[in-house]
């Protein structure tokens, strides 16, 4: 079969009226007119229209989703026969020659998303659990707003690539069979068959390997790289994920952020969204202060203002017991929402269910009615609380007020900032197609944890002092770090830091974890070997590029944008990863001894006469 000379389906046009061609690809979808039979023959570019009148016979075989091959002329269709859903909805092809290259099986789901009736509707995928549609990946592929998805990562991601050329960023691949890196997951481990008890960990990031190719003298690097990490999964988490991951020596932080914003521009120029530069920059207590989240939504209002001062004297004995005893009262100006948020909603939905399952034990609310505050607990306010709380947030006829108080600061802005998301989700606040970019930085350079102090981003990430006791916790605590996350619409595009270059400094980090030197020296001790061979000063930062390329486009979830996702529960439908291995393969690994010879059976006492 010579298919040199084939036209691509979807670039035929108007001036090829005349013309004979040949065209190949996949029947969409078929409509049988006795002695007519129309086919749409779909490849990567669009859909044509093929005509069979003379082969009429040897057509009617055809079903959805072969695999054809047709010559035929281009000619314009009937007027009142055009379909504008297509790009070539104004010519069809008379076919001269059909060959069916391969037949499919009966599909699972449909496929074809183009009506052949102009004004008609199709919806493929309704109907279609996502697993079925994991089972037929390459079935859901063919699906042409699917390629198209993946036509525009391989736009975003060239993009990008191309832009960091230009900067001089080299690209270099660095291991996959390696030793841990923490990045706060599990790892997924590979065990050694040559040395029995040992595993490879799979990189949850490259970040050691980057930063030891700026010891290396690379200045530059970047890479485009598959990260693994065994978490528990969520909409826009996937095991293994790919991130544009970067570092650079002899820079600071404003070479990353213009650097990031104008990668990111060019990016999402890539999808037609035009971002605002430069982008605006928030401190991590600013983001929590005024949405309770480290990675804020800033495409709508309802951010919080404080209002534990208000009732330093109050009678409402809830109240009074939180500021005595140092805790704090947050809250939001609903703008003019009374009539969506009833007494009842407020009350029975709000304050009962919807809160407490956020983790908080209750919620203040107020209506503003009349110019004056309306609630079940109003009553408890003097006059001039009133004034102060109506003045503090601004309350105007139709708002509706509400408050989370709490010993604990934490509980607070998490409660709130749940409940700021889940009004603005409800109320239909949030802006389509509107994109709010901003750095948040400044974040605290280590987290209380269960066994003490963790690093809040990773334990390479500098500090913004280094005079710092690495045995005081609180005075830990206290540290801010030099890291900075990329945040778009409430999701953490990408995060990165500038580095510790000095070892002296990382072994007062690794000391301030609780790491013995034996555990550092296991886990890192080339690393800190490698810091003592003239380390520049380096930083970096990854995006994480299924999330950049799900926002970019649209979609809900990464799994949208990744060719062989896996499922909610970590699995793949279509190959059943993660599958049983055989003993044998076990054995090899030393995972399981071999099964033991079974002991010789005494021979069978003879049998009585
Ligand atoms: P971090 O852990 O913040 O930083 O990861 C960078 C970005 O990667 C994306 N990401 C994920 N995407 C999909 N599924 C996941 N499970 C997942 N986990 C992370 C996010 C995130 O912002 N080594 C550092 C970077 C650095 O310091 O330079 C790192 O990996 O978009």
């Amino acid at each position: 079969m010579d298919f040199s000379q084939r036209c691509p389906c979807g670039q035929l046009s108007f001036a090829d009226v005349g013309r004979t061609v040949q065209v190949v690809g996949w029947a969409d979808a078929l409509r049988d007119h006795g002695l007519l039979l129309f086919v749409h023959l779909r490849d990567r570019t669009g859909i044509v229209q093929v005509v069979f009148a003379e082969l009429r016979d040897q057509a009617t075989d055809l079903r959805q989703e072969y695999c054809i091959a047709v010559t035929g002329k281009v000619v314009q269709r009937a007027p009142g026969t055009e379909n504008p859903a297509l790009g070539t909805g104004r010519i069809e092809v008379m076919a001269e020659t059909l060959e069916i290259i391969s037949r499919s099986k009966t599909l699972p789901f449909a496929i074809s998303e183009k009506a052949m009736l102009a004004g008609a509707s199709v919806t493929a995928e309704a109907g279609v659990s996502e697993d079925r549609r994991l089972e037929y990946r390459y079935l859901d592929l063919r699906r042409p707003s699917m390629q198209q998805i993946f036509f525009q990562r391989h736009r975003i991601i060239k993009t990008v690539r191309d832009y960091l050329d230009s900067q001089g960023f080299v690209e270099v691949e660095t291991p996959v069979l390696t030793k841990s890196t923490p990045e706060g997951a599990r790892d997924y481990l590979v065990p050694s068959r040559i040395h029995h008890g040992r595993f490879y960990a799979l990189p949850q990031s490259p970040q050691l390997f980057k930063q030891l190719l700026m010891v290396s003298g690379f200045e530059r690097y970047f890479q485009v790289v598959k990260c693994y990490r065994d978490e528990d999964l969520r909409p826009n988490r996937q095991p293994e994920f790919t991130q544009l991951d970067l570092e650079a020596s002899f820079i600071d932080e404003e070479f990353i952020y213009s650097l990031l914003e104008e990668a990111t521009v060019r990016m999402f120029a890539v999808g037609g969204v035009e971002l605002p530069r430069p982008f605006p920059r928030m401190t991590y207590q600013e983001a929590m202060d005024s949405t309770g989240s480290d990675r804020p939504d800033l495409r709508f209002g309802l951010r919080f203002i404080e209002a534990t001062d208000l009732f330093k004297s109050t009678n409402y004995g809830v109240f009074r017991r939180i500021v005595d005893g140092g805790g704090h009262i947050k809250g939001v100006n609903v703008k003019g929402q009374s009539e969506a948020l009833s007494k009842n909603v407020l009350q029975n939905e709000y304050a009962k269910e919807i809160v407490p399952s956020f983790g908080g034990k209750g919620m203040t609310w107020m209506r503003v009615v009349g110019g004056r505050l309306e609630s079940n607990i109003v009553q408890f306010f003097s006059d001039e609380e009133q004034r102060q709380i109506l003045d503090r947030f601004q309350g105007e006829t139709g708002d509706v007020i509400l408050m989370i108080a709490d010993i604990s600061y934490k509980v607070v802005t998490t409660v709130l900032g749940k409940l700021r998301l889940h009004l603005a989700e409800r109320l239909g606040l949030i802006p389509k197609d509107v994109f709010c970019p901003t750095w948040v930085t400044e974040f605290p350079l280590f987290d209380e944890s269960d066994e003490g102090i963790s690093s809040t981003h990773h334990p390479f990430t500098a500090p913004d002092r280094t005079d710092f006791d690495p045995t005081d916790k609180s005075a830990l605590l206290q540290l801010r770090s030099r890291a900075y996350d990329l945040v778009m619409n409430g999701e953490e595009l990408g995060g990165g830091s500038i580095r510790i270059h000095n070892m002296d400094t990382q072994r007062k980090i690794f000391e301030a974890l609780g790491l013995s030197d034996t555990d550092v020296k296991e886990k890192f001790g080339f690393f800190l070997e490698a810091l003592e061979y003239g380390t520049p000063p380096h930083g970096g930062l990854a995006l994480g590029m299924d999330r950049v390329t799900a926002m970019i486009l649209g979609v809900d979830s990464i799994r949208e944008v990744i060719a062989f996702p896996k499922n909610r529960s970590a699995v793949c439908p279509l190959t059943d990863a993660p599958s049983a291995v055989t003993r044998k393969q076990l054995q090899e690994l030393g995972l399981q001894q071999p099964a033991k010879k079974p002991a010789p059976q005494p021979p069978p006492a003879p049998k009585a006469p």
